[in-house]
């Protein structure tokens, strides 16, 4: 993205702002489809990653399909003219209403959590995956790793067998589904989950529609070339793709929307102390809590062409975890510079809150020429409206 647009744009709507680059997502999205050629495949958008309706609406008429987590979500990806038929629902915990709502609507495909869930379903007909967590270790960081027997998730293959012998008649299983976890950038947890989940097809004898493979790819927080090796995935997890033999759904949301986002922010203060420099910005946690919450890594870049310093960038809120970068060697900003941290377009505003009253950023979209405002900056006033009570 040109240094312009990131100028244009925060003159234009203030800092800080989440702004997307569409054409980004586009190249994304193909990159998808060219690793994935030959598999016959479909894509659904995980709305958790970012669920704009602006920007889900426009993975739609790209061709993706919803993978929804929540009632809001489902609600959110009709409005925007999902066919009920183009959403996977998933989630563990999911209420015998909110069930009733998807299998009323006919919703493409349940994806069951356990046996549970499986006992308060009413007595609709629906269309039913059963999660597989097929105790694979996704080497990633503990929080978005899924895919293990201690993890929440799913159930492992002696209960699918369980349940699929005991199935009500008014479920019909039309597949399996298997996420191990987010930002993986190793492809052998892939393998390892895809070999066990076919293993457990022959055992089973089972005859479905289609296998559900989750998300999961990770990319290159760092810029240093460890993102998911798509040469390597297309090299050795397709054929096995290939293998099971029958249609591939998968559901990314990191790795066609993460590079496509920008925090633009602005610098506060530049503060030395006896240990340390601090840069304070005005994007903080409630902004983007992935490095508070997961140590995560993001590129940061300032628009300022001093010397080089190491610094911890900080944002403004009354809390030490408030931390954007720690230890970072960037060029010098000064007070009102410009800085961009990158790859924000997963995780990003969905994660955001109004710790300390943070008022939530607008999103902004850039087509390659205009930006277009997707969604306003939050005011106190849409904060504060729902604690009135005007009925007490
Ligand atoms: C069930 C499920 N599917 C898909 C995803 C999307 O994962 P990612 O953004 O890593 O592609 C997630 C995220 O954790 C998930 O829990």
């Amino acid at each position: 993205m040109d240094k312009e647009v990131f100028l244009t744009a925060a003159k234009k709507f203030g800092t800080p702002l989440y702004l997307y680059d569409l054409k980004e997502i586009e190249k994304r999205f193909e990159m998808v489809e060219n690793t994935l050629l030959g598999v016959n495949h479909k894509v659904f958008f995980a709305f958790k990653a970012n669920s704009n309706p602006y920007l889900v609406d426009f993975l739609r008429a790209l061709g993706l399909g919803a993978d929804v987590v929540s009632l809001n979500e489902y609600k959110l990806a009709l409005s925007v003219g999902f066919r009920t038929s183009e959403i996977v629902v998933n989630g563990n915990g999911k209420t015998t209403d909110e069930l009733k709502t998807y299998a009323e609507s006919k919703v493409g495909c349940i994806n069951v959590d356990s046996l549970e869930e499986i006992r308060r379903f009413p007595n609709l007909s629906a269309r039913i995956a059963i999660r597989i967590n097929p105790n694979v270790d996704a080497k990633t960081h503990p929080h978005i790793s899924t895919g293990l027997k201690k993890n929440k998730f799913g159930v492992d293959i002696q209960t699918a067998s369980r349940m699929i012998r005991n199935l009500p008649s008014n479920l019909k299983l039309v597949g399996l589904h298997c996420h191990i976890g987010s930002q993986i950038t190793n492809i052998s947890p892939f393998m390892d989950a895809f070999r066990s989940l076919k293993d457990f097809i022959e055992e089973e004898n089972l005859n479905l529609e289609f296998i559900n493979i989750g998300g999961g790819w990770g990319i290159d927080y760092e810029h240093n070339g460890k993102g998911l090796n798509v040469r390597n995935y297309r090299e050795k997890v397709v054929p096995m793709l290939r293998n099971f033999g029958v249609p591939v759904h998968l559901e990314l949301g990191r790795f066609i929307i993460g590079p496509a986002g920008y925090l633009v922010t602005q610098v506060k203060e530049v503060k030395t102390t006896a240990l340390k420099n601090f840069v304070v910005v005005d994007a903080s946690m409630s902004d983007l809590i992935r490095p508070s919450l997961y140590n995560a890594y993001h590129h940061i870049k300032f628009l300022s062409n001093d010397s080089q310093i190491v610094a911890d960038v900080v944002g403004r809120l009354c809390e030490s975890g408030d931390i954007l970068a720690k230890d970072r060697k960037i060029s010098k900003p000064k007070t009102g510079d410009l800085g961009v941290v990158y790859d924000v377009g997963a995780y990003g505003y969905t994660m955001s809150s109004n710790y300390n009253l943070s008022l939530r950023p607008p999103e902004v979209a850039f087509d390659g020429e205009k930006l277009k405002l997707i969604r306003r900056r939050e005011t106190l006033e849409d904060v504060v409206r729902l604690c009135k009570y005007p009925e007490n």
